[in-house]
C-alpha cells in the first residue's frame, strides 16, 4: 500500500495531547510538514520540539476551533507558512460526562456542541475551499464509538459524535467528485492522560474499560494514528464518507 506523503502538508487540531500529538507525530514521521493546532500554547510547542527534534517540519498555530475568525486565521497560516493544506485531522473535542440526560446542564450542552461539532464545521468550511482550488485532499474528522450508538450518562457527548458523522458523511457526498475524501475515525476508549487521570484512581474501572473491548484491552493513541494515516493515503482512495471504528472489537458484540 502506498504511503508515499513527502513534502505535503498536514493540519491536526487538538494536537498538544493525546490522540492528535500521536497522529501529528505520525504525519511528521512520514516526512508531512505538519501544523500543530490547539488551545494549550505549551502542549503545543512541546509536540512541535519533539517533531523538529526528529528531524521533522512542525509550526504551531494557536486555536480556538469553537471562534469563526480564529479557524479562518489558523488556515491563513497554513497557506502563508506552507504554501498548501493536504490533509486535515479534525480532532479538537472535550468530553464531559453529564450523568443521566435530565442531569445535564446548558451550559454543558452548550460547550460540549461548541467544540466536538461546531469546532468540526468550522474546520472544514475553511479547509474544503482550499482543497478545492488544489484539485484535491483528504479530511478525518474525530468521532467515537459514541458516535454510532449509546452513550450513557454521555448523551450530549453521544449526541455530538452522531453529529461529526453527519457532518463528515454530507461533506464527503458533497465533494466526492473533486478529489476530496472525507472520513471519520470512530475510537473506543483510548490511553490517554485524560483516562489514565480518571482510571488510575480507581482500578476497577481501568479493569471495566479493558473489558469493553472483546481483545481485553483500551487502545493506544498510535492505534488511532494509524487509522487516520490510512484513511489520509492513496491506498484509501476509494474510501469516503466512512466512519471507522477503532475500538478493539467494541462495537462487533
Ligand atoms: N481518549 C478517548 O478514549 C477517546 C475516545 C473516543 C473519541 N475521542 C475523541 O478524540 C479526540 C481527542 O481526544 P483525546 O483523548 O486525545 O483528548 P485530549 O484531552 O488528550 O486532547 C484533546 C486536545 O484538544 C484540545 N482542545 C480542546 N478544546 C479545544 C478547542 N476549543 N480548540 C482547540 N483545541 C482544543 C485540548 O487542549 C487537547 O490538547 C476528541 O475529539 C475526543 O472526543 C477520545
Amino acid at each position: 500500500m502506498s504511503m508515499s506523503f513527502s513534502g505535503q502538508v498536514a493540519l491536526v487540531t487538538g494536537a498538544a495531547a493525546g490522540i492528535g500529538r500521536a497522529t501529528a507525530l505520525a504525519f511528521a514521521a512520514q516526512g508531512l510538514k505538519v501544523a500543530v493546532a490547539d488551545l494549550d500554547e505549551l502542549g503545543g510547542e512541546a509536540c512541535v520540539a519533539e517533531i523538529r527534534a526528529a528531524g521533522g517540519e512542525a509550526l504551531f498555530i494557536g486555536c480556538d476551533v469553537t471562534r469563526d475568525e480564529q479557524v479562518r486565521g489558523m488556515i491563513e497560516r497554513v497557506l502563508s507558512c506552507y504554501g498548501r493544506l493536504d490533509y486535515a485531522f479534525n480532532n479538537a473535542g472535550i468530553e464531559i460526562e453529564q450523568g443521566r440526560l435530565a442531569e445535564g446542564s446548558e451550559a454543558e450542552f452548550d460547550a460540549i456542541m461548541s467544540v466536538n461539532v461546531k469546532g468540526v464545521w468550522l474546520c472544514m468550511k475553511y479547509q474544503l475551499p482550499v482543497m478545492l482550488a488544489q484539485g484535491g485532499g483528504a479530511i478525518v474528522n474525530t468521532a467515537s464509538v459514541a458516535g454510532l450508538g449509546a452513550a450513557p450518562k454521555m448523551s450530549i457527548y453521544a449526541a455530538s459524535k452522531h453529529a461529526v458523522i453527519g457532518l463528515t458523511k454530507s461533506a464527503a457526498i458533497e465533494y466526492a467528485k473533486k478529489g476530496i475524501r472525507v472520513n471519520a475515525v470512530c475510537p473506543a476508549v483510548i490511553d490517554t492522560d485524560m483516562f489514565r487521570r480518571a482510571y488510575e484512581a480507581d482500578p476497577r474501572k481501568a479493569e471495566f474499560a479493558a473489558a469493553m473491548h472483546p481483545v481485553g484491552r483500551v487502545g493506544k493513541v498510535e492505534e488511532v494514528a494509524a487509522a487516520v494515516m490510512y484513511l489520509c493515503c492513496d491506498g484509501a482512495a476509494f474510501t469516503t464518507g466512512h466512519a471507522l471504528t477503532v475500538d478493539g472489537g467494541a462495537t462487533a458484540i
